[in-house]
């Protein structure tokens, strides 16, 4: 085994104004190892109203000279944080698996795609940031440029706790906006091992606000607060709309990436090992804890049994434990009340009339108890209209539902309140193309599963899913930048547009 040793758990507090501080109010919580729940990984600041004031006031002060600084300027601190993150990749790794649970493989690349999102935007940083365009009168110039929102605001999950805060970072720090920053509670630590990079980076005392504590705290404050001009949100749908509600009722920019249902169709001429394999991933991978899990399984009628059967012997193999021991294959959940939810929609299954195939208990051999870890979970015979078909559980639980044909597995595929990611397994090209105009999604795989999303390309989904908005790729930059359309009129005389045209 290779489990790190158990750090000494020290106190930590909140950035304010380029400082490390306690938090206004005395209190603290703890965050703990979700595969050794007595590992206690650090104590943080519960932060409240005013230490998001204090960190707002921060923002505001700093932002203007930083929206004056030349976007490359801007982009090579993001570049520098890209070279730092990645020297203490490994470092950074461990760290948050002993904080979140998930395996260490899977940990380096959380860490990577932070890596990989801080590249990618500093080298946005010398990409167009707007556009010109011809205009209908004489001697006029008329282009159209993106400018800071001013302060934002990002709230995020703690499913991967260093990929979401950089794909939210990045482009609205590139853009010129001060951030301030509230992490999940779970994961607090990798946020500020992640702020200790941006400020030894050299980003500006204040540009960076970080506030750790709840959503009901720290979280409602950074919401409501007037000065904060947008918020960015990754997290579960009951909180999105009430963030939603808030920010609509204060006339506020959201942007929201909420659930998923994802459904994996698997075609009877489908590479069925190939599909399994992707099925295990995707449902499996993180513990089935990513808003992309492969949730649903979609099987035609015709390999239903191959399928369903090769599928549970693999389940079967799966290792759970801590994900610092490379024998591992699935970590713990990351807390207690997430566990009791998963067992919950297992009961739910069960009323359902779901046929429990394997799982669907709490584990509790030996080491496990000693954690937050549940059974890789399947069900069969599943209506495509049961909870357990419609709700997202965020667990290892994977559903199963039989399909006659591809046009009925579109249909169910489509069935649902979500529209994240979803994936076809079929060899027949026409088919494939067919189903990808098809399906409601706003991710959509052939042959790979639901899981595994690139930086470098819009990530989001239709439906109850978001409200429209995409992270990551160029369309990142959407969520955190205003337009100014500039008008240049050179000719000495009043042109009057629509009027004093050329032309006819
Ligand atoms: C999430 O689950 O919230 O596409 C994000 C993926 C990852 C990101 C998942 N790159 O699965």
């Amino acid at each position: 085994m290779t489990t790190a040793e158990a750090v000494e758990a020290r106190s930590y507090g909140n950035l304010i104004a380029g400082e490390w501080r306690d938090a206004q109010g005395d209190q603290t919580f703890d965050s703990v190892n979700p595969a050794r729940r007595s590992e206690v990984i650090g104590h943080f600041a519960r932060g409240t109203a005013q230490d998001v004031e204090l960190a707002v006031k921060a923002a505001v002060e700093a932002q203007p000279n930083w929206a004056r600084t030349p976007v490359p300027a801007r982009a090579e601190i993001l570049a520098r944080t890209g070279r730092l993150l990645e020297e203490r990749k490994e470092e950074l790794a461990q760290l948050m698996t002993r904080e979140m649970g998930k395996v260490l493989t899977e940990a380096r690349g959380d860490v990577q795609e932070g890596i990989d999102m801080a590249k990618y935007m500093a080298g946005q940083g010398r990409n167009p940031i707007g556009e010109v365009v011809p205009s209908e009168l004489r001697q006029k110039r008329a282009f159209a440029e993106r400018v800071p929102i001013g302060v934002v605001g990002c709230i995020t999950p703690w499913n991967f706790p260093m990929a979401i805060p950089c794909w939210k970072l990045m482009p609205a720090l590139l853009a010129g906006n001060a951030v301030v920053f509230k992490p999940a509670e779970d994961t607090p630590l990798v946020a500020i091992k992640l702020a200790e990079v941006l400020l030894e980076a050299g980003l500006p005392k204040g540009v960076l606000g970080l506030v750790t504590g709840f959503g009901e705290e720290a979280g409602a404050a950074l919401v409501e607060h007037p000065a904060v001009r947008a918020i960015s949100f990754t997290g579960s749908v009951s909180v999105g709309q009430a963030i939603a509600s808030t920010c609509g009722r204060l006339g506020k920019r959201v942007s929201l990436e909420l659930g998923g249902k994802n459904a994996m169709l698997v075609c009877a001429d489908a590479d069925l090992e190939l599909a399994l394999e992707g099925a295990i991933w995707g449902a499996f991978g993180t513990t089935g804890q990513r808003c992309t899990a492969t949730s649903r399984l979609i099987v035609q009628d015709k390999v239903l049994q191959d399928f369903t059967e090769r599928l549970v012997s693999r389940v079967a193999e799966l290792r759970l434990g801590d994900g610092l021991d490379p024998r591992t294959d699935v970590g713990p959940v990351i807390n207690e009340a997430q566990l009791r939810r998963i067992h919950g929609y297992t009961e739910v299954g069960r009323q359902e009339s779901a046929r429990l195939l394997i799982g669907g208990r709490v584990a509790t051999k030996g080491a496990l108890a000693e954690g937050n870890f549940y059974e890789p979970t399947v069900f069969a015979d599943v209506g495509e209209r049961m909870r357990i078909a419609q709700e997202e559980i965020f667990g290892p639980t994977a559903v199963i539902i039989a399909a006659a044909d591809v046009e009925e597995a579109i249909k169910i595929a489509n069935g649902t309140a979500f529209g994240l990611s979803v994936a076809i397994y079929t060899k027949d090209i026409d088919q494939a193309l067919q189903a990808v105009d098809r399906l409601e999604a706003g991710i959509v795989y052939v042959n790979a599963p639901t899981i595994g999303a690139e930086i470098q390309l819009p990530f989001g989904g239709v439906k109850a899913t978001g409200n429209g908005h995409r992270a990551a790729g160029t369309t990142a930059l959407d969520e955190f930048t205003e337009w100014k359309t500039v008008y240049i009129d050179y000719s000495g005389r009043l042109q009057r547009a629509q009027i004093d045209t050329d032309a006819g």
